[in-house]
């Protein structure tokens, strides 16, 4: 595995900055076939146009969610966790930890959209209490992959 070294003490999730860009976009490599470029992530994390958490496992970023939060509503731009450390619970980990900084914040809803191809991920967001609202056809994203559009709202949140 290419190396993604992050130092974070023991803590697992925490908010990611500038400083971890390259270590994201190698981390992003692993997981996506489309990747954001460097200005993109510097959009984020430096301009605040979007948060990201990141997992750490023994110093190594194995996984990412990026968000954003506009008035009560939030939305998930990308989960990925590096492929030698999927289902060891780290997505729910870092979708739970959102959800609980969603509550804290008193943001109301939570949107995403994922292929409906996508199984882990359609299965991860739907035992967290997604529900399907709808198909969005052609998003650039997606590249016209028909993605389902997922709502979630705090009120169903019981950690
Ligand atoms: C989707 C993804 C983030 C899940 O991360 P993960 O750390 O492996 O997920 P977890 O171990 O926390 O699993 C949580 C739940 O998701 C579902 N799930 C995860 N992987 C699954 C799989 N391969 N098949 C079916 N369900 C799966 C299960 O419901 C699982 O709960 P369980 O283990 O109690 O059965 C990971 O597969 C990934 O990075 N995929 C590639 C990138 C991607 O598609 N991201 C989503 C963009 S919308």
């Amino acid at each position: 595995m290419k190396s993604t070294e992050v130092t974070s003490g023991n803590q697992k999730i925490f908010e990611l900055d500038s400083k971890h860009i390259s270590e994201l976009r190698a981390l992003e490599l692993t997981c996506f076939e489309y990747h954001w470029s460097e200005e993109q992530f510097k959009l984020g994390l430096e301009k605040k146009a979007f948060y990201v958490l990141g997992y750490v496992e023994q110093g190594i970023l194995v996984g990412y969610l990026a968000y954003s939060l506009v008035l009560e509503e939030m939305e998930v731009l990308n989960l990925g966790v590096h492929p030698d450390f999927r289902r060891r619970g780290i997505g729910r980990a870092l979708m739970l930890d959102l959800m609980k900084r969603c509550r804290d914040l008193e943001i109301k809803r939570g949107l995403l959209d994922v292929k409906e191809t996508n199984i882990p991920a359609k299965a991860l967001y739907e035992s967290l209490g997604f529900k399907k609202v709808g198909v969005r056809k052609n998003t650039t994203r997606t590249q016209g992959k028909m993605p389902t559009f997922m709502i979630w709202n705090s009120d169903d949140f019981n950690p």
